[in-house]
């Protein structure tokens, strides 16, 4: 990647008496940035900031996030315009190449993607090893890292064919995992992939499809799922993105940073809050109880949070969440059952939390899963698979930013500091005098 940032002048820092010139750097859009790289050799102090609420980790080229005016951008183009005009696949093609395929390179592009859809037999045995009722998310972790034992022909991240490939291999393959893992989660038989499917219809048919009868394609679905995975694909330097690009920097090959990626997706405050939104959905149950439940949000003392409201960027609506809402009430149209419970509560709970102050003065919105468990619930997917499909839609956002940095010729592994505040040191005291 090329280095694109701008000169926009210099930053003053002084520390005891001395003052030291920090350069700020500009980008295409966003904040500038001060560059403290050398802080620490010139004035012998860290920064400290533990959420990442003010450090920019990296240069990328790849997203972008207007948090207070709820834009979402992917190589520049938004992702209303994507959701509403594009093609999860030729997304994916413009996130790994920095723009869009014309007709012959998407065609060779979707082919070559086609073409790695299938699992080496050998991965399905690794399933048997799992409980029928293992969370989904497990057998995904474990699933993922283990691929890398069949591949051995595109795991060395310095060869940027064999990184290639094994984005290729991971996008492809994703679905048929995902997929296997609902399967094996119901007690079902794994279906294989029909190449003659785009990649949604793909996925679809190998979680619902059955040997006794043959499946029908909905393509109300199949573009809703499309959709799923356009706003599921990449969203900066969030905290599974972070994950691979930290583990990548290591050497780790793309499916140990990606598997580190899935781990870390899993987590409530991140990826698994779509399926803990709908969770606390059916808990609420009906709208009369939402004023209970805004209560105990607003509760320091109650660590119940809403799922599928706030974010650490968006001060303001998520612009998938609208995207999501929308899709919401399509599937639901399209399966005749509009209007079910856990709609009416999510419509009302948004509408109330919109309006209370607590939510108004923290800026928190519904984000993109807030209304993603509805949809996917009513596609028939049970809650714990959530998740997995977040991190099917991800995968491509994450081999994307993790080749984004390796081929940054700058470079270096991610080793972050601290501030120490454990014992002063002590010498040993052997045990025969301690008391
Ligand atoms: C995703 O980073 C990404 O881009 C992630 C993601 C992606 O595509 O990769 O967008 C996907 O992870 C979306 C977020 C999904 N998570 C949830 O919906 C879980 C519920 N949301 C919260 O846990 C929270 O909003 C976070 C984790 C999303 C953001 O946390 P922050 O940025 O650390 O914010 P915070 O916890 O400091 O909250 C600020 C204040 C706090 O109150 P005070 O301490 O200032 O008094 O807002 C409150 C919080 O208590 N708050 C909430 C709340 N979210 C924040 N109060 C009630 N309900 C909530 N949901």
């Amino acid at each position: 990647m090329e280095n694109k940032t701008k000169p926009a002048g210099t930053a003053k820092f002084e520390l005891e008496g001395k003052t030291y010139d920090l350069p700020v750097l500009s980008g295409t859009h966003g904040p500038n940035v001060v560059d403290i790289n050398s802080l620490y050799k010139q004035a012998g102090v860290f920064t400290l900031d533990p959420g990442f609420t003010s450090t920019a980790s990296c240069e990328s080229q790849i997203t972008f996030i207007d948090g207070n005016e709820g834009i979402l951008l992917h190589r520049g183009y938004p992702i209303d315009q994507l959701a509403g005009q594009s093609g999860y696949l030729e997304v994916c093609y413009l996130l790994l190449n920095g723009k869009l395929p014309n007709q012959a390179e998407f065609k060779t592009f979707a082919r070559e993607i086609t073409e790695h859809t299938l699992l080496h037999t050998q991965m399905d045995r690794f399933f048997e090893g799992f409980r029928r009722d293992s969370h989904p998310m497990a057998m995904l972790t474990g699933t993922v890292g283990a691929l890398s034992a069949f591949y051995p022909s595109s795991m060395d991240s310095a060869d940027p064919e064999e990184r290639r490939l094994a984005s290729i291999r991971l996008i492809a393959k994703m679905p048929t995992l995902a997929a296997r893992v609902y399967k094996y989660s119901i007690g079902q038989p794994f279906v294989n992939p029909l190449n003659e499917l785009s990649y949604a219809e793909n996925f679809l048919r190998m979680c619902f499809s059955v040997p006794a009868e043959d499946y029908k394609i909905s393509s109300t679905l199949s573009k809703a799922m499309d959709r799923f995975f356009i706003l599921h694909a990449d969203h900066e330097q969030n905290a599974s993105t972070s994950t691979v690009r930290l583990a990548g920097s290591s050497g780790a090959h793309p499916y140990a940073a990606v598997a580190a990626g899935v781990a870390c997706l899993w987590g409530p405050s991140h990826g698994g809050a779509n399926e803990a939104c709908l969770n606390m959905l059916h808990e609420i149950g009906t709208i009369d109880r939402i004023p209970e439940f805004i209560e105990r949000a607003k509760d320091k003392d109650d660590p119940f949070r809403l799922m599928g409201f706030g974010h650490r960027v968006y001060k303001n609506y998520d612009p998938r969440a609208k995207v999501m809402q929308q899709t919401a009430h399509e599937v639901l149209d399209e399966l005749g059952v509009r209007d079910t419970p856990v709609l009416k509560v999510a419509m009302e709970l948004e509408k109330i939390a919109l309006e209370d102050d607590y939510f108004v003065q923290k800026k928190l919105y519904p984000n993109v899963d807030f209304y993603s468990g509805i949809i996917l619930d009513a596609m028939g997917f049970p809650t714990e698979m959530f998740t997995v499909l977040f991190a099917l839609a991800r995968t491509v956002g994450w081999v994307s930013q993790l080749n984004e940095m390796l081929d940054d010729p700058t470079q270096r592994i991610g080793r972050p500091r601290q501030i120490y505040t454990g014992e002063a040191m002590r010498d040993f005291v052997p045990v025969s005098q301690r008391s």
